[in-house]
C-alpha cells in the first residue's frame, strides 16, 4: 500500500452547518496527515474543471449552483491507502442511504447536499490536487506520531 494524497472538499453545506471542524477531526483521529489546507469560492469556471465528467449530465446545473453558493474548505489528506480510506469514510454519495458511522450517514439527509467530496481514485486524486493547489502549497513534515499509526512496511 502506497503512500497517498488524496483531495478532499468540504463543500458550502459543511461550512453553512458548521461542520468543518467535526468533520475533519475525523480525518486526524483516523490517522490521515494534512499536506494542504485553504478555504475559497469555487468559481464557475472551477466547478466545470473539478466536476469536468458531470458537466454534461442533467444535475450538473444544480450541482454548479450548489458547489459555487458559499465558501469551501479544501484539504489534501496523506497516509497509506489514502484515497479508498477516505471514501470509505464519506459513505455513498446520498446521505439517506450512506450507512452509519460515515460522515454522510452521520451528518447527511441529502444527495446534493452531501457535505464532503473525496478523489475517487488515484488519476482524480492528481489532477484535483493540481487543479485546487500549487505545488509549495502542500507540505510534508515527519511527526512523533508517525511510527504510531503505521509500520515501516505498510507504505
Ligand atoms: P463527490 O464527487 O462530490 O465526492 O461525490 P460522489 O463521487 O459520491 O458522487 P458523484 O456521482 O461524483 O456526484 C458528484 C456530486 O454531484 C451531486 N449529485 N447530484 N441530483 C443528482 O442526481 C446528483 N447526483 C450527484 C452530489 O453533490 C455529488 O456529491
Ligand atoms: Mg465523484
Amino acid at each position: 500500500m502506497a503512500l497517498e494524497r488524496t483531495f478532499v472538499l468540504l463543500k458550502p453545506d459543511a461550512v453553512a452547518r458548521r461542520l468543518c471542524g467535526e468533520i475533519l477531526a475525523r480525518f486526524e483521529a483516523k490517522g490521515l496527515k494534512l499536506a494542504g489546507m485553504k478555504m475559497l469560492k469555487v468559481t464557475p469556471e472551477l466547478s466545470k474543471q473539478h466536476y469536468a465528467e458531470h458537466v454534461q449530465k442533467k444535475f450538473y446545473p444544480q450541482l454548479e449552483e450548489f458547489i459555487t453558493s458559499g465558501p469551501v474548505v479544501a484539504l489534501v489528506l496523506e497516509g497509506p491507502g489514502a484515497i479508498s480510506v477516505v471514501r470509505t469514510m464519506l459513505g455513498s454519495t446520498n446521505g439517506r442511504e450512506s450507512a452509519l458511522g460515515t460522515i454522510r450517514g452521520d451528518f447527511g439527509m441529502s444527495r446534493q447536499m452531501n457535505l464532503v467530496h473525496g478523489s475517487d481514485g488515484p488519476e482524480a486524486a492528481t489532477r484535483e490536487i493540481s487543479i485546487y493547489f500549487k505545488p509549495e502549497e502542500l507540505l510534508s513534515y515527519p511527526t512523533s506520531l508517525d511510527p504510531w499509526t503505521f509500520a515501516g512496511d505498510e507504505v
